[in-house]
């Protein structure tokens, strides 16, 4: 029996390329290469053949056999790389997820997010100012004298510049945030109620109360009819929200440039309830915020027209209140992002 080569060949090459699976490529290979494949019934046949067709049936029989185990083999690299690749991008859906620590915001921030949510209750908006201010921002348009200690280089931060013989464009890390108060007055007419939170810096050596970067929250409410008693109102919800509690509270007559008139706002201590403790000094009060009705030479510089409108302000130190709500007893343990004390909040 003589067999057409030519013609095996175009059908193999057409089979192989139909294979999609390992299972096809297996009854392929079992076919051709089998004990009782083509191949083999080639080469049973050939001692029927004749001495002179014998050696070309033999060597082609060969050719073909090495041909279909190459085409068997590359087929089989391609089923495992393309096996490999779908177990890869297999997704096990039932495997519980990783949990990433995506840590908290700080208690400084929660705080500051506290208040000015209290705030926007009673109608504020929340606005921003920049910690690099003027001169003038920060002192002569609150009113704040030429004179006055705060305005020393000993407690404010003055930025070398080196243009600076226009006194008042001096510029300064902002002491407090009641220069935003000017920058509001500036941009917008009454009626307006903001706050403004955010960092104040003074050249304070650092201690358990101080720090040479705190952060405050400013007031400031303005209209043709604010009183005093507008002040108190808004002090005294705002308080008892804070700390969640019916507080004693007393107004102390004060001094601020800014307001006329001023108070300080004291609470009953927490720790002694009144009675007095070393944490309020033994007089059983704390000091809880400067406040008071905008001063007209405010107004005057802000350019409102005289005698128009009157205002409420008032000023916090966040780090001083969180200190009191929690306990804290040291002003550094914010800043020294201890984790121990951090995720205690
Ligand atoms: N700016 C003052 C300070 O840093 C706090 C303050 C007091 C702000 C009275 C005010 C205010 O708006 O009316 O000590």
């Amino acid at each position: 029996m003589s067999w057409n080569f030519e013609e095996i060949n175009i059908t193999v090459q057409k089979e192989i390329q139909e294979i999609s699976d390992e299972i096809q490529l297996e009854s392929f290979r079992i076919k051709y290469l089998g004990r009782k494949g083509l191949i083999a019934d080639m080469y049973a046949s050939l001692s029927s053949l004749s001495k002179e067709e014998k050696p070309l049936m033999g060597k082609n029989a060969n050719i073909l056999r090495n041909t279909i185990t190459t085409f068997i083999e590359e087929k089989k690299k391609v089923f495992r790389a393309e096996q490999k690749k779908a177990n890869r991008s297999f997704i096990d859906v039932t495997i519980p997820g990783m949990e990433h620590s995506v840590g908290h915001k700080h208690i400084l921030t929660q705080t500051i997010e506290e208040m000015c949510d209290i705030f926007e209750k009673l109608g504020f908006v929340v606005q921003e100012g920049p910690e690099v201010e003027t001169e003038f921002n920060n002192f002569t348009a609150l009113n704040i004298p030429e004179d006055h200690p705060s305005r020393d280089g000993f407690d404010t931060f003055y930025l070398e510049q080196k243009d600076s013989n226009q006194k008042d464009q001096n510029l300064v890390l902002r002491s407090h945030t009641s220069p935003g108060q000017i920058r509001i007055m500036k941009e917008y007419k009454p009626p307006l109620a903001v706050v403004i939170p955010g960092k104040v810096y003074r050249p304070d050596a650092v201690d358990a109360s101080h720090s040479f970067m705190f952060h405050q929250i400013e007031g400031l409410f303005v209209d043709t009819d604010v009183k005093f008693s507008d002040l108190k109102g808004i002090i005294t919800v705002f308080l008892k929200k804070l700390f969640g509690r019916d507080l004693e509270m007393r107004y102390r007559p004060h001094f601020f440039p800014f307001t006329e008139p001023s108070a300080e706002v004291d609470i009953a201590c927490y720790l002694c309830k009144g009675k007095g403790c070393s944490v309020c000094g033994r007089s059983g009060w704390l000091e809880i915020m400067g406040c008071g009705m905008v001063h007209p030479k405010v107004f005057e510089a802000v350019g409102y027209p005289k005698g128009k409108y009157s205002g409420l302000a008032f000023g916090l130190g966040v780090e001083r209140i969180t200190m009191l709500k929690y306990g804290i007893h040291d002003i550094r343990m914010f800043f020294e992002n201890d984790m121990r004390f951090v995720r205690q909040f």
